[in-house]
């Protein structure tokens, strides 16, 4: 079922949005050569929590801390450590969620590290286009399948591949609600979209083929055949004519 939230809702979502937003602001100018993925967590969920906010991923079916931090070929739910230590090259996805007064806002940002290879720029940049290209169809009457293709055809007009296994969301209440958005799909299917629905809409694309293996550490994705990937995520609120993006300050 998906939920559709008053407008009393959408504003204390703005305001959770506008945390996860603070911790890019804060965070993002930290991602350095020699900077450790623990380090980056660490000064998030004092972002987060400096707010009056929780981090929502810690804890969240076990995972150890604040945020998620997936480098190169890590898809998804690197474990952030301080023997990960950022290189020269690198691109590294930060995805945070944060919950305040009762509602989530979840937003990921993919950042390079200091001089990145031109290959590894450009899909981080067509990660971004794919969200944009799949929001650009959000509005109120629209089915989330048109949302959805235009993420994979973006991804895969480029020579990229998305993952089946992982997916964007409805958020609220909860981090992860109806309905599941997966970065692929067929337009004219799929639920329609109504005013008041709140969305993660998460392209994540992989720069060869999105077959997945996890650690053993029971979280950290990534890809088969090493290749990279990159993350970009926001929530928003659908509307009449379009939506809001909600992490944002
Ligand atoms: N932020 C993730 C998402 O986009 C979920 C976090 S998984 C956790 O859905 F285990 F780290 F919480
Ligand atoms: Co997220
Ligand atoms: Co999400």
């Amino acid at each position: 079922m998906i939920i559709i939230k008053s407008p009393r809702e959408i504003e204390l979502m703005r305001k959770a949005g506008a945390v996860v937003a603070k911790v890019f602001d804060v965070v993002g100018p930290m991602v350095k050569p020699g900077v450790s993925t623990l380090t980056l967590s660490k000064k998030a969920e004092e972002v987060i929590r400096g707010a009056g906010a929780n981090p929502s991923s810690k804890g969240y079916g076990g995972f150890p801390e604040a945020i998620c931090a997936s480098v190169n070929e890590v898809l998804v739910h690197g474990i952030p450590s301080d023997r990960k230590i950022l290189q020269d090259g690198d691109i590294v996805s930060l995805d945070v969620t944060a919950e305040l007064n009762g509602y989530q806002g979840d937003a990921c940002r993919t950042y390079a590290v200091g001089i990145c290879p031109e290959e590894k720029l450009r899909l981080v940049k067509v990660t971004e286009q794919c969200f944009w290209n799949g929001v650009s169809h959000v509005k109120e009457g629209v089915h989330l399948g048109d949302v959805e293709h235009a993420i994979q055809e973006t991804a895969e007009s480029n020579g990229y591949s998305t993952p089946r296994e992982y997916t964007g969301h409805g958020i609220g209440r909860e981090m992860h609600e109806d309905p599941y958005i997966p970065d692929y799909g067929e337009a004219g299917t799929g639920p329609v979209l109504r005013e008041g629905m709140t969305l993660a809409i998460e392209p994540m694309v992989m720069m060869g083929s999105n077959r997945l293996r996890t650690l053993k550490d029971g979280w950290t994705t990534l890809s088969k055949d090493g290749k990279p990937s990159a993350h970009y995520e926001n929530t928003l609120v659908v509307t009449k004519d379009g939506y809001e993006i909600l992490t944002k300050l």
